[in-house]
């Protein structure tokens, strides 16, 4: 044990002078460190390239969904009724009904829609029966807003012969809705952008039920 000691320091002491290959081996180590820097560098460089597709790719999608303005639907959900005034007899037939109407518009974008004052408005074929105001408010982001108005319909100003064919086919009032709503889309709070909605539907009131049937809005 003694004797093994000095023998293991000399021959670390003597090895560089043992080892004629001391270079070659300094020369594969510093071409295998470049080679080593240059893989690295490749890799950093992938990393880079991923990094801006990822990143084009996000922004791209951001841009495809969140910043995307799209035109909210605006219709006639329901309706429920007050007065009922209904004369179906033939020589003088008439409605007057009062309407709670439930309207909703449905708010597809990632911000808020605000909308101005504005009318919706009812006909009995091409003659104006009804309208009501609907007063400017929000619509949260990605929900529907629901609202009711009062409109009272009323059969003054159409035809009596048209009323009479209608009541004489069948026991329904058909009736349709339009309006307009004008407004704008905020985006994060900062990019606005004019967004106008129409709405169209048809519906029958069914006069024995006393009910809204047949609602379609496109
Ligand atoms: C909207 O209607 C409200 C009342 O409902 C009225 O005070 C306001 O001036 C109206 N705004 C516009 C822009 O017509
Ligand atoms: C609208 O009125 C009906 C009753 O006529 C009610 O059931 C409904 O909850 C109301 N909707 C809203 C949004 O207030
Ligand atoms: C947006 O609508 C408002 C009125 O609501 C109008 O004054 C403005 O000029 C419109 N902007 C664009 C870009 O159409
Ligand atoms: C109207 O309602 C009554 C009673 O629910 C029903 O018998 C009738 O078929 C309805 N008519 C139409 C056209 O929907
Ligand atoms: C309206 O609804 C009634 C049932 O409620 C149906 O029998 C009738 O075909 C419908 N009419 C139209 C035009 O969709």
């Amino acid at each position: 044990m003694a004797e093994n000691k000095p023998e293991a320091v000399q021959r670390a002491y003597t090895s560089p002078q043992v080892n004629p290959y001391g270079r070659v081996d300094e020369e594969v180590v510093m071409v295998a460190e470049r080679e080593d820097r240059r893989k690295k560098r490749v890799k950093c460089l992938i990393y880079v390239a991923a990094f801006a597709v990822f990143q084009t790719a996000i922004i791209l999608l951001f841009a495809l969904t969140v910043m995307k303005v799209r035109t909210p639907k605006f219709r006639v959900r329901s309706a429920s009724f007050e007065t009922f005034d209904v004369a179906t007899v033939n020589t003088n037939p008439s409605f007057n009904i009062k309407m709670i109407a439930e309207l909703g518009i449905k708010n597809p974008n990632f911000g808020r829609y605000k909308y101005q004052n504005s009318t919706i408005e009812f006909y009995y074929m091409k003659t104006k029966v009804g309208e009501a105001i609907i007063p400017r408010a929000r619509s949260k982001a990605r929900s529907t807003r629901k609202f009711n108005v009062t409109v009272d319909l009323s059969s003054v100003n159409v035809p009596r012969d048209e009323l009479a064919a209608t009541f004489a086919a069948g026991a329904v009032i058909p009736l349709s809705s339009q309006s307009r709503l004008r407004g704008k889309v905020e985006l994060m709070k900062v990019m606005k952008k004019n967004k106008s909605t129409n709405m169209y539907c048809t519906m029958d009131i069914n006069i024995s039920s006393r009910q809204l049937v047949n609602l379609s809005c496109r």
